[in-house]
């Protein structure tokens, strides 16, 4: 709505009334639409740290359950720090991206060493294994209040259109600086979370629902009628096909050969034993790990106690091991080890 109290002494709107105005609107649209998802229950940083860094890269409906479990088995920050490694992957199966937990975790066990929970000041964030200008802007402002704009891909796209900018350089420039321009100073953390709100439920990548948006009179792509126009399509890093073989062994009681290490891509993980070379059958499954798709070969065996013992020896500087079928659910367990063992089952069935 236009300013009613225009600050230039001839009565025009100027762009502080401007600013102030939409603030108004997006914020208002926030207070009557914001969902109640379960990280948006208090200000915890630790919960507001681990909900950021999950969702970063991963979809809003996967995340709850995930989330939900992991602050169940992980309440605090000095929870996290004292769990071992296997705990906090296992918490992180099917997210992806296990990186992010290994760093959550490293990062946790810093912040105890130090005796001190996550860091207020935005250089002492930034400071901290995983924690990027996202993050440490996303946690800043909503559990403290400070005054650091977010920029996620969501609210990218609605600073995109809003601003009709070009796509953004690696470091997002120049959304970033008109994220910081636009920012709510007085509620930095429901600003930032409405604008992604805002990018998740009304301005999508495609079809936004511009009737419904409340910044859509300010927004410069909508009043040219060029929203399909903007993002503007970066130029894609084409995405690299490779093949992958896995070997699902086990021995004569059930229990199942994995391997750590072999797989540059997922190295910290558990998986069924990499074989060489490429099988002339077609691939059971696609995972796509980064921007690489891996046509991925899963063949099953049962071998006998002597041929595992060797294969444990012969492991090439990989960790190999044997699990039960309980063991393995309690491993973290990425996607790509879920796919392998159920196209497994079914050639051993
Ligand atoms: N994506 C990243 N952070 C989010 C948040 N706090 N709420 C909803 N979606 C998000």
């Amino acid at each position: 709505m236009p300013a009613r109290r225009p600050a230039a002494p001839d009565g025009r709107v100027t762009p502080a009334d401007r600013g102030r105005a939409r603030r108004r609107a997006l914020l208002r649209w926030w207070d009557a639409n914001r969902r109640d998802l379960p990280w948006r229950r208090g200000r915890d940083p630790y919960r507001v740290w681990v909900s950021e860094v999950m969702l970063q890269q991963t979809r809003i409906e996967v995340v709850i359950p995930a989330y939900r479990h992991f602050v169940r088995a992980l309440p605090t920050l000095a929870h996290l720090a004292r769990a071992p490694e296997d705990t906090v992957l296992s918490l992180w199966s099917g997210l992806g991206y296990y990186s992010r937990a290994r760093a959550l975790h490293r990062a946790a066990r810093l912040l105890r060493e130090q005796r001190r929970g996550f860091p207020r000041r935005l250089d002492e964030a930034l400071a901290l294994p995983g924690v990027g200008a996202y993050t440490a802007a996303a946690v800043l402002s909503i559990a403290f209040g400070e005054p650091h704009a977010a920029v996620d891909g969501n609210i990218a796209r609605v600073l995109s259109r809003l601003f009709r900018l070009a796509p953004a350089d690696s470091r997002g420039e120049p959304h970033r600086a008109r994220a910081e321009e636009i920012l709510a100073r007085d509620r930095p953390g429901d600003w930032n979370q409405a604008l992604m709100e805002l990018g998740q439920t009304v301005c999508t990548p495609a079809r936004p629902s511009c009737p419904e948006c409340p910044l859509a009179r300010w927004c410069e792509a909508h009043r040219r009628g060029q929203v399909a126009l903007y993002p503007a399509p970066r130029a894609r890093r084409a995405s690299e096909r490779a093949a992958l073989r896995l070997t699902v062994i086990r021995d004569r009681r059930g229990r199942v050969l994995l391997e750590r290490g072999a797989f540059a891509h997922l190295r910290h993980m558990w998986l069924p034993l990499l074989a060489g070379g490429r099988g002339d059958a077609p691939p059971h499954f696609r995972h796509a790990i980064l921007h690489r798709q891996f046509e991925v070969e899963v063949e099953a065996r049962t071998e006998s106690a002597a041929a595992i013992r060797r294969l444990l020896g012969a492991n090439g500087g990989a960790e190999r091991r044997l699990f039960t079928p309980d063991e393995i659910r309690a491993i973290g367990r990425s996607s790509l080890l879920t796919k392998a063992l159920a196209h497994a089952e079914t050639q051993h069935s």
